[in-house]
């Protein structure tokens, strides 16, 4: 089509589009081709801020590598990582859920540990954490057998993978539920963490006076056939940071039932001191079992990293 005008433009564009022969290919680059046209027409977006655009996806891919994903960083920025979350789990946005942001630390081959037993592999300071979790369908029947990734960062906001100075695969385990579908283990709670800002994260942070810090959470994976894989987070409530989460992460349904337990003895008896329990049982709902692609495979080596923390 030879154009005569802007006003041609998307028309030309989707008359292209309707020749391609996947159905949802057409729907779905269909209805990005004329939000995108519209959002030029509605901003009347310059020059110059199309080629910063262009130079902002530029920048997500040059500030991507095997162990950082900016991209995945920028949708979570914008909060678009938890609006697909929220509107592909809890029947569809229907229902609350336990589904949340796989992020970026996630890693296969968890040591398989022993209900109850503890996931602190190396010296790690931090207030003592006794976590019980019941995974059930959504009928409310146990689900038994199902493997359970258990992952966080330490009271520095370091995860093993960062952190030279924890041991490999330090607070991280694997465990299996038993006939009531419940797993325990043994922690330090976690302490939230600032995510990088040298890249066109930073910027997007900066230009908006926010802050890039997470609060504290746990992160699960869970693994059953017949189910839809479960990727939960549970956060701290009493974090800082709470209902400011960088990533827009943090949904009501997922704020931890921590107790701080002062005079109680503990469930174990090296424990001296003030602990916590945390108690959350999770549904599971029917669908594909698949495993995300690990966003990163292997441990830091050398230095622990920088990342500096924006003032909010
Ligand atoms: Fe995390």
């Amino acid at each position: 089509m030879i154009i005569d005008g802007q006003e041609q433009v998307t028309d030309a564009v989707l008359a292209e589009l309707a020749r391609a022969k996947n159905p949802r290919f057409r729907e779905v680059m269909g209805a990005f081709v004329r939000h995108l046209h519209d959002f030029a027409r509605e901003v009347k977006l310059t020059e110059e801020e199309f080629q910063a655009a262009i130079g902002y996806i530029i920048a997500l891919g040059k500030h991507t590598s095997e162990t950082h994903n900016e991209a995945v960083l920028m949708s979570g920025s914008l909060g678009f990582s938890t609006l697909i979350c929220l509107l592909n789990n809890g029947n569809n946005g229907q229902t609350d859920t336990d589904a949340n942001l796989l992020g970026p630390f996630w890693r296969m081959h968890s040591p398989p540990t022993r209900n109850g037993e503890s996931i602190v592999r190396s010296p790690t300071p931090g207030e003592a954490l006794f976590v019980k979790a019941w995974f059930r369908d959504t009928d409310g029947k146990p689900i038994v057998g199902a493997e359970v990734d258990i992952w966080h960062s330490s009271t520095e906001g370091f995860y093993e993978n960062q952190d030279p100075m924890q041991a490999d695969m330090n607070l991280r385990g694997k465990f299996t539920t038993d006939q009531d579908g419940h797993i325990a283990f043994r922690s330090i709670r976690p302490a939230g963490y600032p995510i990088p800002i040298d890249g066109p994260v930073g910027e997007l942070l900066r230009a908006q006076g926010r802050h890039n810090m997470r609060p504290a959470h746990l992160h699960f994976l869970v693994h059953k056939e017949g189910f839809k894989t479960l990727v939960s987070q549970l956060y701290s409530p009493d974090d800082k940071n709470i209902d400011s989460d960088v990533q827009f992460g943090v949904t009501r349904h997922l704020l931890g039932n921590y107790v701080r337990h002062e005079s109680e003895p503990a469930p174990a008896a090296d424990v001296t001191g003030p602990w916590y329990s945390l108690e959350h049982t999770f549904t599971m709902e029917r669908g594909p079992t698949r495993l995300p692609r690990p966003p990163i495979t292997g441990k830091a080596q050398g230095e622990r990293p920088k990342i500096p923390i924006l003032a909010y």
